[in-house]
């Protein structure tokens, strides 16, 4: 049977908060992406995310929270890694630190490592969720290992509603790309995954920030090669389609479907995971304008080149 899909009317949190106390899965809207959400602290039901995501099981789960202080309770933050969690959060912010030995994020979620990846989420009904909840809740994107990631309830229905148990349906995300991680463990701050928050902010507020990562050993798996893929085969930088393409435009022009027709990051963004998918559907082959590497461009492109890795 297909999950429900559900509007957050209180009574759709409560059902969502049975549902995850009894180790079952719900997806939730968040500001980002929709994120498939379990209680963090079950083996069980983290378990059954990466049965039903496909996902490396050494690849380790974002643990959702309700506040700062909750945050504060699973991981130890530094100093300077306060100033970014005031700084940013609730908010597209993810911070990786080392756990404490409190912390009640089971080992699996964690991927059997000594550190946790934290977020507070803005999204009214993750915040709502949360609180309800009262415990941290591990959330990965709600699509298929390695897919395009769901920016619409009708999204993870279509890639998930069988395996579930519900959806929470709070309509498009706000920003389309998944949240900035920071390893926020040492004396600077180490850039680890792209997101809606640009390096520039982080610099303004925890100096000295590194890119992480490498290719053969990710540091955080988010940056596997190939990522967020389409089937379809993917050209970047096209300034024109070849016959048989469709044509993903940004700024003035014709196109297929364009991701910001007066060329704004921030829309463009928030269009990339729903415009991919639509193309999908329609054509086996995408040409994709460029997209400048300024500010949220570079998240965005960043996404791109994963997509488009045929590995
Ligand atoms: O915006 C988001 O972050 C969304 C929404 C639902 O919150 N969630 C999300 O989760 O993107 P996921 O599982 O698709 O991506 C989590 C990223 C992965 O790249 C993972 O490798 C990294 O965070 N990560 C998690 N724990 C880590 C850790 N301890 N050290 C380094 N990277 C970690
Ligand atoms: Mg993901």
């Amino acid at each position: 049977m297909t999950a429900p899909v559900l509007f957050p009317v209180p009574e759709a949190i409560e059902n969502a908060v049975s549902i995850l106390r009894a180790g079952g899965l719900v997806a939730m809207p968040t500001e980002t992406v929709y994120g498939l959400a379990a209680d963090a602290a079950n083996p069980d039901a983290v378990a059954a995310i990466y049965t039903v995501k496909e996902r490396p099981v050494f690849n380790p789960l974002i643990a959702h929270v309700a506040s700062q202080d909750a945050a504060f309770a699973q991981g130890d933050f530094s100093d300077k890694a306060r100033t970014l969690a005031a700084a940013f959060w609730p908010g597209p912010l993810t911070l990786v630190v080392n756990a404490t030995a409190q912390t009640t994020v089971c080992d699996l979620a964690r991927a059997g490592l000594e550190t946790l990846a934290l977020r507070v989420p803005a999204h009214p009904i993750a915040r709502a969720l949360l609180e309800a909840f009262g415990g941290p809740l591990v959330a990965p994107s709600a699509n298929p290992s390695g897919r395009i990631s769901p920016t619409r309830a009708e999204h993870v229905a279509t890639d998930m509603g069988e395996k579930i148990d519900l959806i929470l349906d709070g309509g498009a995300c706000e920003q389309g790309i998944e949240s900035t991680v920071i390893d926020a463990r040492g004396e600077t701050p180490v850039l680890l995954r792209r997101g809606t928050i640009t390096p520039d902010q982080i610099e303004t507020v925890w100096p000295g920030l590194a890119e992480g990562g490498d290719e053969g050993r990710p540091v955080s798996p988010g940056q596997l090669l190939r990522h967020y893929a389409p089937d379809a085969a993917l050209r970047l930088n096209a300034d024109a389609p070849e016959p048989g393409e469709a044509f993903l435009g940004f700024g003035p022009g014709e196109a297929t479907a364009n991701l910001s027709a007066t060329g704004d990051l921030a829309e463009a963004a928030a269009n990339l995971f729903a415009m991919l998918r639509a193309l999908d559907r329609t054509h086996d082959r995408i040409a994709v304008a460029p997209i400048p590497m300024e500010g949220l461009g570079a998240a965005i492109n960043d996404r791109l080149v994963r997509a488009a890795n045929r590995r």
